[in-house]
């Protein structure tokens, strides 16, 4: 199953930036170094490069080109010293508690304990960042970047544009952002994430009204459920999706079947499986689909985009694969260097897993470093003890 996984996201993606060589294959089971391109970079990308790339440079610094936080002239100022994780300002800042001031990223949830240790592991094997990381994030960020904006919709009367600045001033009320989604189209652009849980069905059901206005929505993080879906349902205009973290399921995503005009929906960490995947076939203009961090398989994937073959999934396996991997063979290390006896050979007392060592192929504990000692100079005196061979 795992070799299969393994070729399909590979497949998927050689997809994902076209015109590219696909990703090497993770390797299950095997102790590889972090790689920059698969583990690192889809990171920076998802969470970092909208405040540090091409656009904006918070505090000086950008994360989408080596040369950018590697520049030439000396580590003196660089927030990542390679081999040197203590003293990587960008490790400390990852690792801050969510509610302080510094932590990085400076909006959303912190990186999960996994994603944080890659970067760990990244910089301590030397933060190799090689002339393909560059390329995979330029075309990434160019993948990002919607064509022309423009947007066909529907004529209103006067009536019909009264009703939508009715609910455009109560989801302002409410503390969302509604905005143009360009200076020069009436299209608009909802984002009621920040408010998290304060947005419920209730309030997700104050966007109806906007329906033939509304392209860009975001709904992450906030409590909106498969009953809110029905509202959804009726957002035809919808080009973008964001619904990551939130408790939407596969009866939900059923229901945006008639959205036939979404390029773009992200499901990240939703309660979404295969189910729901299949259900999307009906989309006919996706474009992108996250599904990190959700039920839905590789397989589920695979079959979506048979039927869509545009489609662009992410899946987010290459880095949960890895850590697998890097667990296992953190487990199997520790299991091979568990002593085999409990007590210690030499004073009768229960074994320190600090004090040991290796005698004739087996690794042999001891209760202090004195009887340690005593041990190595004459093993045959306490051989009797230990487990038989
Ligand atoms: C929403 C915007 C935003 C996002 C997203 C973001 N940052 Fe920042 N970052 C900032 C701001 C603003 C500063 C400057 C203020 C400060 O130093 O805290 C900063 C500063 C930093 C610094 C200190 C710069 C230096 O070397 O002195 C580091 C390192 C950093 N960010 C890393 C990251 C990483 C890594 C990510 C992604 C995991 C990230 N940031 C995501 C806004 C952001």
């Amino acid at each position: 199953m795992r070799a299969f996984a393994a070729v399909v996201l590979a497949a998927v993606f050689a997809a994902a930036v076209p015109g590219q060589e696909p990703a090497p294959t993770p390797q299950p089971g095997g102790s590889g170094k972090v790689d920059f391109r698969t583990d690192i970079a889809p990171i920076l990308v998802a969470r970092c490069v909208e405040c540090h790339g091409p656009k904006e440079q918070k505090g000086d610094l950008r994360l989408d080109a080596r040369i950018h936080l590697f520049p030439e002239g000396g580590e003196d100022g660089w927030s990542v010293t390679p081999a040197k994780p203590d003293d990587s300002e960008l490790l400390r800042r990852l690792a801050l508690p969510p509610d302080d001031d510094e932590v990085m990223p400076a909006k959303g949830e912190p990186l999960t304990k996994a994603q944080q240790d890659l970067f760990r592991r990244w910089v301590a094997e030397g933060a190799e960042w090689p002339a393909a990381g560059d390329e995979w994030i330029a075309a990434e960020l160019a993948a990002q970047v919607l064509p022309k904006i423009t947007f066909d919709l529907p004529e209103l009367d006067a009536a019909g544009e009264a009703a939508i600045d009715t609910a455009v001033q109560a989801l302002r009320q409410l503390g969302a952002v509604v905005q143009p989604v360009a200076s020069d189209t009436k299209a608009l652009d909802v984002n009621l994430s920040l408010l998290r849980d304060q947005v419920g069905d209730a309030q997700v059901a104050l966007l109806a009204p906007l329906a033939p206005r509304l392209v860009w929505l975001n709904l992450s993080r906030t409590a909106v459920s498969d009953a809110g879906a029905e509202v959804l349902a009726q957002l035809g205009e919808l080009r973008r999706l964001h619904a990551a973290n939130t408790a939407l399921g596969d009866a939900a995503i059923e229901r945006l079947r008639g959205l036939g005009k979404l390029e773009y929906l992200n499901l990240y960490g939703t309660k979404v499986g295969d189910d729901g995947l299949a259900g999307l076939a009906a989309l006919g203009k996706l474009q992108r689909l996250y599904v990190w961090q959700t039920r839905a398989t590789a397989a589920g994937a695979t079959a979506l985009r048979g039927k869509l073959p545009q489609l662009q999934v992410d899946l987010g396996d290459y880095v949960e694969a890895r850590l697998e991997a890097a667990q296992k063979e953190i487990a199997e290390r520790t299991e091979r260097q568990k002593p085999i006896n409990d007590v210690c050979p030499v004073a009768d007392k229960p074994v320190d897993p600090a004090q040991t060592i290796e005698h004739e192929g087996r690794r042999i504990g001891f209760c202090c470093a004195k009887c340690k000692a005593a041990f190595q100079k004459e093993p045959a005196k306490f051989l009797a003890k230990l487990p038989a061979k």
